[in-house]
């Protein structure tokens, strides 16, 4: 119980929430990040709301040699794995620099944690590993088919653990199926910090909500869907954090190997998400309705019941939650980290 968690990754936007949510369970926690898409800053803000910043290696994941010094000298004893490039859009362009950091970042990871016989691990994975049939609720057993080098690397990583769990069963692996996290910690020290034009919408609008974009753009409404646009599963980052507290505890008492959906198992439309997140900040959102989005589905929602019974986690946060959560981050830190 008392090992130390390592969390690569840990300063990025779900990092920087579980490290808090890990610290708040009694949990000593070293963060491996190279900092390609996050700020030191965090580890301060960290600090403040726990009391205590988490061990911190300024390092890459794909170098085996300073992750296994890093296990051995922090008495690593499991790992929670989010170091990894996120962008679907961007994977598109880039394919061998997703597969570089996500799968190869992964191996080097495994292979650290096999030369210190660490053999806990939590992946970050995600809904895009689901074939696109569209039938809803998404349950762990429906068709995988990612459709973009970002999703297939979460997809090979999986099939990777899969494999490496069949071959020992010392093994404890959990692929946790994340929809779409939102939201921030309602303190407002802690929230995403996209770089450039936010690739999800709810940064988006947090953008359009504080006066930085002039309005959204709204990629199809005529979508069968109750209004025309796209559903999606938002769930609550803080949600999502404690999840993967759970999760951990599971693995520690009952090893094996799983993947899991974390969502909160309701669809919610563009436009309900606007109109809550105008209700949050008291702001007009400005937007407009463009053509579809090449590859876009028309909704998806997670079935929840695995996660309930096996780690006895569900999402308690309301989408009004997250929406006033990630108002009050924004309108305080306009800047995000910077
Ligand atoms: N945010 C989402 O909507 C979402 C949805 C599903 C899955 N995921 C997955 O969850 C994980 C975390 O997502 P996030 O939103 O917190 O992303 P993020 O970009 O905010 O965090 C990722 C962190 O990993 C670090 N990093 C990247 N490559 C690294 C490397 N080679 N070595 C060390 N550190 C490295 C970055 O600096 C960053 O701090 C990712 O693996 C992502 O694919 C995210």
């Amino acid at each position: 119980m008392s090992a130390t968690v390592l969390v690569t990754g840990g300063l990025g936007y779900i990092g920087a929430h579980t490290c808090v949510a890990l610290a708040e369970a009694g949990r000593d926690v070293v963060v491996v990040d190279n900092l390609a898409n996050s700020s030191s800053a965090v580890l301060d803000r960290i600090a403040g709301l726990t009391g205590r910043a988490p061990a911190f290696v300024h390092g890459d994941i794909r170098d085996v040699g300073l992750l296994a010094a890093t296990m051995r000298e922090h008495e690593v004893g499991s790992v929670i794995h989010f170091a990894g490039s996120k962008a679907v859009g961007e994977s598109v362009g880039r394919p061998l620099s997703y597969y570089d950091n996500n799968v190869g970042g992964s191996m080097a990871l495994l292979a650290a944690m096999a030369a210190t016989g660490v053999r806990t691990l939590i992946f970050s994975s995600s809904a895009t590993v689901y074939a696109q049939s569209g039938r809803m609720p998404l349950a762990e057993s429906a068709a995988l088919g990612a459709s973009s080098p970002y999703g297939r690397s979460k997809l090979f990583v999986e099939h990777m653990l899969a494999d490496l769990c069949g071959s020992d069963p010392a093994w404890a692996v959990a692929c946790l199926r994340y929809f779409n996290p939102v939201g921030a910690h309602p303190s407002a020290r802690i929230g995403e910090s996209p770089r450039g034009v936010p690739n999800n919408l709810m940064p988006y609008i947090a953008q359009v909500a504080v006066g930085q974009r002039e309005r959204l753009s709204v990629f199809g409404a005529d979508y069968d869907t109750l209004d025309g646009t796209g559903v999606r599963d938002y769930v609550h980052v803080l949600d999502v954090a404690e999840g993967h507290v759970k999760a951990l505890d599971y693995l520690q008492r009952a090893g094996g190997h799983a993947a899991i959906n974390l969502g909160t198992g309701r669809g919610v439309s563009v436009l309900e998400m606007l109109r809550e997140y105008e209700r949050a900040s008291g702001r007009t959102i400005a937007f407009q309705v463009a053509p579809r989005r090449a590859g876009d589905v028309a909704q998806c929602w997670a079935e929840v019941a695995l996660a309930r019974s096996l780690l006895g986690w569900q999402a308690r946060r309301s989408l009004a939650q997250m929406c006033e959560d990630s108002w009050r981050w924004q309108r305080d830190n306009p800047q995000g980290y910077r």
